[in-house]
C-alpha cells in the first residue's frame, strides 16, 4: 500500500499516522509532506522513522493509493487535483472541495455507499457536522428531521496547532491573541472564520450546507451557531431537532444504542476531558424539545480524531473494503 500524507505535521496530519497504526495498515511506502518549515524533521510510523519533505507538484505525480490532504483549503485546491490525476483516492480534509456538486462528502456510517465504484477526490467534512449528523441520520431515519437549531462549544485545536498555543501562552499570561479576534483563556467567542452576508460566520455556513448535503436532505431548515471555547480538544454541541412525525422516545434511544460510531449514554453525559482517544460520536442529554416532534440533545466527538483524521480513515477503509467486495 502507497500511501501520502500532505500536512503530516499539523494535528490533523499527526493523528492520521495515529489512526492508520491504530488499524494496524500495513504501508509498503509512506511519503509524509509538509510547509519547507519541516523538511527534514521525522515523524514515525509503527516505530519506523519517515522524513518529512517539502510538497512540491512533482512529489504528487507520483502514484499512490492513498493520498490524504490536511494542509488548508489552498494548498488543497493547488494540489489535490494533480495527485487526483496520478493516484487513486485523495482524501481531503479542507473545505475546499466540500461544496463542490460531484465531489462526495462522506461520514462512512451515512452515505458511505457514495465510495462505491469511486475514484478522485473525496471530501472529508467539518469537524462539527461530522459529530452531529451521525446521530441525526439514525433520528432521521425514525422520524424524518425537517428543522435544526445547533450551538457549538468548540475547542482551540479546531483552528490547528496555533489554536492550542494561543490558548498555552496566554494561559501562562499572554496577552496576545494569537489567531483569534479575542482573548480565548477565560473566555468565549461567538465567531469562528469572518462574517457572511447572511449575518452568520464561516464555519456556520458550512454546517447548514454540509449537513443538508451529508444527510442528502436539501430543504433541511438549519440555524447554527459557532462558538470558540477555551477547551484543547473535543467539540460539543447543543442539538434541537424537529420531526416531521412524533417521536417515540424509546426507538429513539434503542437506534441510538445500536448505531455504530455512536456512544449513547442514558442517564449520565460525557465531557470534552472525558473522551479520551475515542472516534466516536457521544450523544447524551436526550430528551424532547419543545414539543412531541422534537429533540434536544447534548452532543460530544473528538475533532481531530472524529472531527477529522479517523473519519478520513474511515474513508480509506470503506473504499478499500467495497473495492474488494
Ligand atoms: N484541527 C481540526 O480539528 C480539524 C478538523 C477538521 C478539519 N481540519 C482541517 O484539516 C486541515 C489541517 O488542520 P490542522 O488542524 O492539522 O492544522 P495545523 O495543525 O495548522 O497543520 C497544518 C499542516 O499544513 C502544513 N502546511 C502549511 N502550509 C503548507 C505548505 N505551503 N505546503 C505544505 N504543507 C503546508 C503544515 O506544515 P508545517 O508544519 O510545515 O507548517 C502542517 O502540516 C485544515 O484544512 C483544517 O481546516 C482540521
Amino acid at each position: 500500500m502507497r500511501i501520502a500524507i500532505v500536512g503530516a505535521t499539523g494535528e490533523v496530519g499527526r493523528m492520521m499516522l495515529t489512526c492508520l497504526e491504530e488499524n494496524n495498515v500495513q504501508i509498503s511506502d509512506l511519503d509524509l509532506y509538509a510547509s519547507k518549515r519541516s523538511q527534514g524533521s521525522t515523524l514515525y510510523y509503527i516505530d519506523n522513522p519517515v522524513k518529512v519533505q517539502t510538497l512540491t507538484e512533482a512529489s504528487l505525480l507520483k502514484h499512490y493509493d492513498y493520498v490524504f490532504f490536511s494542509a488548508g483549503a489552498g494548498i488543497a485546491k493547488t494540489f489535490a487535483p494533480i495527485a487526483a490525476e496520478a493516484s487513486e483516492l485523495v482524501i481531503d480534509n479542507s473545505s475546499g472541495f466540500r461544496q463542490e456538486q460531484h465531489i462526495p462528502l462522506v461520514v462512512p456510517a451515512v452515505n458511505g455507499d457514495l465510495l462505491a465504484g469511486y475514484n478522485g477526490i473525496v471530501a472529508n467534512p467539518n469537524c462539527s457536522t461530522i459529530q452531529i449528523v451521525l446521530p441525526l441520520a439514525v433520528l432521521d431515519k425514525l422520524f424524518g428531521l425537517k428543522q435544526l437549531v445547533v450551538s457549538t462549544y468548540q475547542s482551540v485545536s479546531g483552528s490547528g496547532h496555533q489554536g492550542i498555543v494561543a490558548l498555552q501562552n496566554q494561559r501562562k499570561g499572554s496577552v496576545d491573541k494569537g489567531i483569534y479576534p479575542h482573548i480565548i483563556d477565560l473566555n468565549v467567542i461567538p465567531q469562528i472564520g469572518g462574517f457572511l452576508d447572511s449575518g452568520y460566520s464561516q464555519e456556520e455556513e458550512k454546517m447548514h450546507f454540509e449537513s443538508r448535503k451529508i444527510l442528502r436532505l436539501p430543504e433541511l431548515k438549519v440555524s447554527v451557531t459557532t462558538v470558540r471555547v477555551p477547551v484543547i480538544y473535543g467539540h460539543s454541541a447543543s442539538v434541537y431537532a424537529e420531526f416531521e412525525r412524533e417521536v417515540d422516545m424509546h426507538q429513539a434511544e434503542h437506534a441510538l444504542q445500536q448505531a455504530s460510531t455512536i456512544v449513547y449514554y442514558p442517564n449520565s453525559y460525557i465531557t470534552p476531558l472525558d473522551l479520551g482517544n475515542s472516534n466516536d460520536s457521544h450523544t447524551c442529554r436526550l430528551r424532547l424539545g419543545c414539543d412531541s416532534k422534537s429533540l434536544s440533545f447534548w452532543n460530544v466527538g473528538n475533532n481531530v480524531r472524529l472531527g477529522a483524521a479517523a473519519n478520513a480513515v474511515e474513508i480509506f477503509k470503506m473504499h478499500r473494503q467495497l473495492k474488494a467486495e
